[in-house]
């Protein structure tokens, strides 16, 4: 080591001599990749003059095949019931699914997730489970319009119960609280229903402990080894989902979600560790949601689980700032929607789902 008086005289050497560095022994050390020559020898505009250069050493390229779409089904017929919060998506009832469908295979989309709203709620959300239920019904409409088209479903039981809460509840301390365990059998049942009527992938956004292993068992002891989950994994309870609730007609009657979902005040490690216990429990693809106030735990979870695929939410709230704000002509929706997309991209998410899947995929035609 040298000594703290022969330090100081290095750094000093070191600043004055710039580009390459004198080490203390007195010879010439090649510069460390953080000491690179600056200007002018570099210019970091070089590579930024030429649009076909800026496209040629562009890192993060977005592809409509990473876009999933999201889509609200409910009964009746010919019913396009427009979601005022969330402008250019509407509700819409089965027979109109299948021309979403060839919409979203005509422009090559990753594919589409349904959420169903049914007529009737209950205390455990029966509908859902109900091989005649309304997801049911869309998934097997979707899958008659264009078999090769996607079609994953949100496994959950907010939309479907009397109380608006993900599972079946009990009292608590009190409150309301989901009863996790009992919550688990009836997941089981909704996700082998979601299969048996063809769905290719299966989300459970719950986020009951245990969930990804009863799925597992549920799908397996029904015959569909070959169906993956999608698990929303790291799901933050999130005041980013208040437009999603008009849409799904899922607000919880009494209390939140915060006994479930995770605190966003929490740190990465936790995202993390739900990560890996339903990796553990077997689901095939993670998901974080939201994405854009998130794009820290996307990029945790990217790079601690490298070989697995990631998704990533953008949620309806992150969808309706943006086309409010375009609405009253403060920010470019095209613009922005892109530069969202990216970063989520960019942060580690493979797979998007959004709300701009259709208009992203043309916008990056033009
Ligand atoms: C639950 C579910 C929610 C979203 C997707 N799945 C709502 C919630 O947890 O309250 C939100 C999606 C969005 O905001 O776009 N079934």
């Amino acid at each position: 080591m040298p000594s703290s008086t022969t330090r100081a005289t290095i750094l000093s050497i070191r600043r004055l001599s710039g580009r390459r560095w004198i080490n203390y022994k007195g010879g010439m050390s090649d510069p460390s990749p953080n000491d690179r020559p600056g200007f002018p020898t570099t210019r970091m505009r070089r590579l930024r003059y030429h649009p076909a250069i800026r496209r040629l050493v562009q890192e993060t390229r977005l592809d409509a095949a990473d876009l999933v779409l999201p889509l609200f089904v409910r009964t009746g017929a010919g019913v396009r019931q427009p979601i005022a919060s969330m402008p250019g998506n509407d509700q819409i009832s089965v027979d109109l699914l299948g021309d979403e469908i060839r919409q979203v295979a005509d422009l090559g989309l990753g594919g589409v997730i349904l959420f169903g709203i049914p007529d009737e709620k209950d205390a455990t959300g029966s509908d859902s489970y109900s091989d005649d239920g309304i997801i049911q019904q869309a998934v097997r409409a979707a899958k008659d319009a264009v078999p090769e088209v996607l079609v994953m479903t949100d496994v959950c039981f907010c939309e479907y119960t009397d109380h608006g809460h993900c599972g079946v509840i009990h009292e608590r301390h009190g409150t309301v609280d989901v009863d996790n365990d009992a919550t688990l059998e009836l997941l089981g049942r909704q996700a082998a229903s979601h299969a048996r009527a063809g769905a290719d992938v299966v989300a459970p956004s719950g986020m009951m402990d245990g969930m990804v292993g009863a799925i597992r068992s549920a799908l397996d002891g029904d015959g569909h080894q070959h169906v993956p989950i999608l698990s929303y994994a790291a799901k933050y309870a999130s005041a980013f989902y208040g437009p999603f609730r008009d849409a799904a007609e899922s607000t919880p009657q009494s209390g939140d979600r915060r006994a479930y979902q995770m605190d966003p005040a929490c740190a990465a490690e936790q995202a993390l560790r739900e990560v890996e216990l339903d990796l553990a429990e077997g689901a095939d693809m993670i998901m974080v949601k939201p994405a854009l106030a998130y794009l820290d735990i996307i990029q945790r979870v990217r790079t601690k689980f490298p070989g697995v695929p990631l998704a990533a939410y953008n949620v309806s709230g992150e969808f309706s700032m943006l086309k409010a704000a375009a609405e009253k002509g403060w920010l470019d929706e095209r613009a922005t929607a892109l530069e969202s997309l990216t970063a989520i991209k960019r942060a580690g998410a493979g797979i998007i789902l959004t709300y701009w899947a259709k208009d992203a995929a043309k916008w990056l035609r033009e």
